[in-house]
């Protein structure tokens, strides 16, 4: 039947439960009338069995064709390099087998090219070379043989490359050496080996480079110092040898050096301890000696291993390594009775048995190696170039600029990737909260899923064309904006614009309805912090969305130990007004914080008065003007635009004291459930659920 529509441009049927039925793609044949179209998106949904041949019939218009985690086996079908047009392919976590068609070399318009966890099989085909435009390429979790093809090199737009865990032999081509702004490049878990190519001097760009799990040899080339925007560099489990080099001082950006499980030998370079951005240091394993530094990473035993190296000494106590001097050593030989010496042999020894065993139980308790946030989002999250983005606003034109907040600033703009209008929210990265917030805001967003919550279709963590760093998330777009500007219309807007009292009940459970959620019904409790209108969007049937998540605290799942989390390592928890006393005293974070925020939230609505508005400057304010009301003169502070609602309608005097009387029982019912909410005492404040319950 799809046939029909012969006008189709766009096909999106993506993250969904659709098929898992025999022939359950057999939508694709269909589609093959559409002869405009240019976007195929089936992913996320548990579509099986073998791919239709009849995919390569598909319009040559097509430029995006999306299929990711499904559960589709068989080979890639031959012909689909037909697909002339095609700029995005992804159809990794699948089952597909055999190996990576040749002629694929012919999509010269592709981009983004994604085949990761399948079960492909053979070589990489060099007529990849022929893909000048590829910026992101990813291969891992294959069976895939043979060398690395050194046609790769010619690829001169990759930024991603990833090869990582196939059955790759042979050594990394010098060509692949070149590629000036590749970021990322993931060659661990193969079987590589020889030494790595000695002059690396094209990877300006580089932030991560894993070669872990082969079979390298030689030294650490000096030339690796060039790439000073590495904050990730792994080697381990490798048969590196040699010295250190002392050109790697340069890499000052560098957050998690691992070396470990390889044949180094010499001193550990004093340079480390100046890093201050390292986070996670390990040299074990490996033949290093002399005395181990003790300032920055070298005094944080959690983050630091060097387990493995017989010939270290010193550093910090808990290291419990042997002293350092040998000439000390030698003169108290000399001077020291015997029986000196046993004895306070006996007394270390035994201080390094207890000392080690506490060391160990701590240890295992902590140490679990962190992967870096966004590699992880990469995961769940399409992954967007600051090109995109660029192209999508125009430039970040002022004339898709559609807010500008604390953190940074929001533009509108259709990005080509998925084919949505999306709102771009573009940190200010001069201000070292908003890096913080960014990574809040992910982490918060990367498990939730929720109707009433503003979705995440995307991030982007990348430099601008100038160098700087840059970072981006992209959500769904929200046509009707903020309940901000629905409660409070500017002056010129018309009446017609206000709220009607149906639609602000709605807003109020769709919004305790995200509360709950977020509270009760994550992996751990997440405190959304700043609820306030101006962060509940509303999109083009005016249901409520949540947004703005870059205060977001997650709880651990311990609830007991919920409030002592993370809590103060951010200054401002939230907006002045809707914030819970509690905080402004240096009080924990609470889900009972946002609960506070929405009893403000809900008067605000009903009585159309903002907490910071003017007449609440001395001692009055908007909660104790609900408190001074309830029950009586309840009608008295409510919003007088909801009073004149329904004139138009009604025709009888009747009918309109009947919604009055309504409107009022209603009414009394919502002020007493903010009351409830902004109890001084944080556990005695109503839980979400309840609120949501009673709405
Ligand atoms: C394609 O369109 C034609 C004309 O509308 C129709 O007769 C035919 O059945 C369609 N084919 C498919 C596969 O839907
Ligand atoms: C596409 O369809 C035509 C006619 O239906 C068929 O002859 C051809 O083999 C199909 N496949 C390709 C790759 O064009
Ligand atoms: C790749 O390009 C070379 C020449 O640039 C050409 O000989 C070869 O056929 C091309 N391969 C494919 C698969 O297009
Ligand atoms: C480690 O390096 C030493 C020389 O520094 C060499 O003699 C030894 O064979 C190497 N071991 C391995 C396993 O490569
Ligand atoms: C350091 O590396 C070794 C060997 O690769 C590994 O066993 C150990 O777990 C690593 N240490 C930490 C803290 O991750």
């Amino acid at each position: 039947m799809l046939g029909k529509l012969q006008a189709l441009l766009r096909f999106i049927i993506g993250d969904n439960h659709l098929g898992g039925e025999k022939d359950d793609m057999g939508f694709i044949t269909s589609l093959t009338n559409c002869s405009n179209l240019n976007f195929l998106v089936f992913g996320n949904n548990r579509f099986s069995g073998v791919l239709p041949y009849t995919i390569a019939n598909l319009s040559t218009q097509l430029t995006h064709l999306v299929l990711q985690t499904n559960q589709i086996s068989g080979t890639i079908p031959s012909g689909i390099e037909n697909l002339a047009n095609l700029s995005y392919l992804t159809m990794h976590e699948n089952f597909f087998t055999g190996s990576i068609p040749s002629l694929l070399g012919k999509l010269q318009k592709l981009e983004v090219l994604n085949f990761r966890k399948n079960r492909l099989s053979g070589t990489i085909p060099e007529s990849i070379g022929n893909l000048t435009r590829l910026y992101r390429f990813y291969l891992d979790g294959n069976d895939l043989q043979g060398s690395i093809p050194w046609s790769l090199g010619t690829c001169q737009r990759l930024e991603v490359l990833s090869l990582a865990r196939n059955n790759l032999h042979g050594t990394i081509p010098k060509q692949l050496l070149y590629i000036p702004p590749l970021r990322v490049l993931l060659v661990n878990m193969n079987s590589l080996s020889g030494p790595l190519p000695l002059d690396i001097d094209g990877l300006q760009n580089l932030e991560i480079l894993d070669v872990s799990d082969n079979k390298f040899s030689g030294e650490i080339p000096s030339t690796l110092g060039t790439c000073t925007h590495l904050e990730s560099l792994y080697m381990q489990v490798n048969f590196f040898q040699g010295n250190i080099s002392s050109s790697l001082s340069s890499l000052k950006g560098l957050e998690e050096l691992d070396l470990s499980h390889n044949n180094l030998s010499g001193q550990i370079p004093r340079y480390l301890e100046e890093f201050q951005f390292l986070q996670y240091l390990n040299l074990s394993f490996n033949d290093l000696e002399a005395d181990v530094p003790e300032h920055r990473i070298f005094q944080n035993a959690n983050a630091l291993s060097i387990q493995g190296n017989r010939k270290l000494c010193g550093g910090i106590t808990k290291l419990k390594l042997p002293p350092c001097s040998k000439l000390a050593l030698k003169k108290h030989k000399k001077a020291l009775p015997l029986i000196g010496i046993v004895i306070s042999g006996v007394i270390v020894v035994l201080s390094l048995f207890l000392l080690s065993y506490f060391l160990a139980r701590y240890w295992l308790k902590k140490s679990s190696k962190k992967s870096p946030i966004i590699s992880s989002l990469g995961e769940r999250f399409l992954e967007a170039t600051y090109a995109e983005l660029l192209k999508a606003t125009d430039g970040f034109s002022s004339a898709n600029l559609i807010g500008v907040g604390s953190f940074g600033f929001v533009y509108k703009g259709f990005l080509d990737q998925i084919g949505l209008t999306t709102a771009i929210k573009v940190l200010k990265l001069q201000q070292q909260r908003a890096s913080k917030s960014f990574i809040g805001e992910c982490k918060a967003l990367r498990s939730i899923r929720h109707r009433n919550i503003v979705k995440i279709l995307s991030v982007c963590s990348s430099i601008d064309f100038i160098g700087n760093d840059f970072k981006a998330l992209v959500f769904e777009y929200m046509p009707n904006g903020s309940l901000d500007t629905w409660i409070h219309p500017n002056e010129e807007q018309h009446n017609s614009t206000c709220l009607n009292f149906i639609q602000r009940l709605n807003v109020a459970i769709d919004v305790a309805s995200a509360l709950d959620y977020l509270h009760h019904d994550c992996e751990a409790p997440i405190v959304h912090c700043e609820l306030k209108p101006s962060n509940v969007l509303l999109d083009e049937d005016m249901v409520a969305h949540v947004g703005d998540f870059g205060l977001a605290r997650i709880f651990s799942k311990d609830v007991g130990n919920c409030s002592q989390a993370q809590s103060s390592s951010i200054g401002i928890k939230g907006s002045i007004g809707y914030v819970a006393p509690e905080y402004g005293m240096g009080g924990e974070v609470s889900t009972y914080g946002d609960v506070y925020s929405y009893g403000i939230l809900l008067l605000e609505m009903f009585t159309g008065k903002r907490p910071t508005d003017d007449v609440f400057k001395d001692n009055l304010n908007l909660h104790q003007l609900a408190r001074m009301a309830f029950p009586e003169r309840v009608i008295e502070i409510i919003d007088q635009r909801l009073l004149l609602e329904g004139n138009v309608n009604i025709s009888s005097n009747e009918d309109y004291n009947e919604m009055r009387s309504r409107m009022h029982e209603c009414l009394l019912s919502l002020v007493r459930i903010s009351i409830s909410c902004f109890v001084e005492a944080p556990k005695e404040r109503s839980e979400m659920r309840d609120v949501m319950l009673e709405l």
